[in-house]
């Protein structure tokens, strides 16, 4: 077991899952087996796994977009999702609106102009409040998806291959980023980031294989072995 984990009477907040199982609609095979696992500390956790072995689906469990078939998932972290391509999920024409859709509106104007630039300045997109969104490149939208989930106060990111389609200039700027943010001990965040790139998870404080539907135990990147 990892020094990761928390006593109970310092967790910020618990995500567990016990003895989860799910399968879609109409088929008959759990894509999800009688999965139990728990992170209840800020920092970076990685998941690898092979292709369909599930790691999607336990993201979607996790933020609640699919219902487990069986067992019990226990949520208090307030959670954001970014996905593998920014496209699928920036919806507004340049970077102030989208940030807009995602804060509160009930903050006056000084507050939330205030609010975009600290979000912007925080993913290294300082001054690029006017920009729109089609002049912006892969690692820079990116970028900017994760000032959304800061500005909205998402405390845990599920981050389904972010830098997947990111050069490797890009792929570092957003790992070094979602580091930093979990290291920074005053605002504890979490990070739990699905990736088939292998050199990612020296990065990681916790790493776990997906495997037939069933989560490994959390190992040290330097004692992690894929299976
Ligand atoms: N909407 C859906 N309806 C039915 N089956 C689905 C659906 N989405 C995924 N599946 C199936 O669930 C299984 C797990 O898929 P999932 O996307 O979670 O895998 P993954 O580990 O994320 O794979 P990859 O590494 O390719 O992203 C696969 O067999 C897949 O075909
Ligand atoms: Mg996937």
């Amino acid at each position: 077991m990892l020094g990761i984990e928390k006593t109970s009477q310092n967790k910020e907040f618990e995500m567990a899952f016990k003895n989860v199982s799910f399968s879609w609609p109409e088929k008959r095979e759990y894509v999800i087996k009688n999965c139990s696992f728990s992170i209840n500390k800020e920092g970076l956790w990685m998941i690898v796994g092979k292709n369909g072995s599930g790691k999607s689906t336990l993201l979607k469990l996790i933020n609640g977009i699919l219902n487990p078939t069986n067992g019990v998932i226990n949520n208090s972290a307030n959670v954001g999702m970014v996905f593998q391509n920014p496209d699928h999920q920036i919806l507004m024409p340049n970077c102030r609106s989208e940030l807009l859709l995602n804060i509160n509106q009930k903050l006056n104007r000084n507050e939330i102009t205030h609010k975009i630039k600290i979000a912007l300045n925080k993913v290294g997109l300082t001054g690029f409040d006017k920009r729109p969104i089609h002049t912006l490149s892969g690692g820079q939208k990116q970028r900017l998806t994760i000032a959304c989930c800061l500005i909205s106060e998402k405390n845990f990111l599920l981050m389904d291959e972010p830098t997947a389609l990111l050069d490797s200039y890009s792929q570092l700027k957003v790992l070094e980023l979602i580091k930093d943010l979990t290291r920074n001990k005053k605002n504890p965040f979490t990070a739990l980031w699905i990736t088939h790139r292998l050199e990612e998870l020296i990065y990681a404080d916790a790493v776990a294989e997906m495997s037939n539907g069933n989560l490994s135990d959390w190992q040290k990147p330097l004692n992690f072995q894929y299976k």
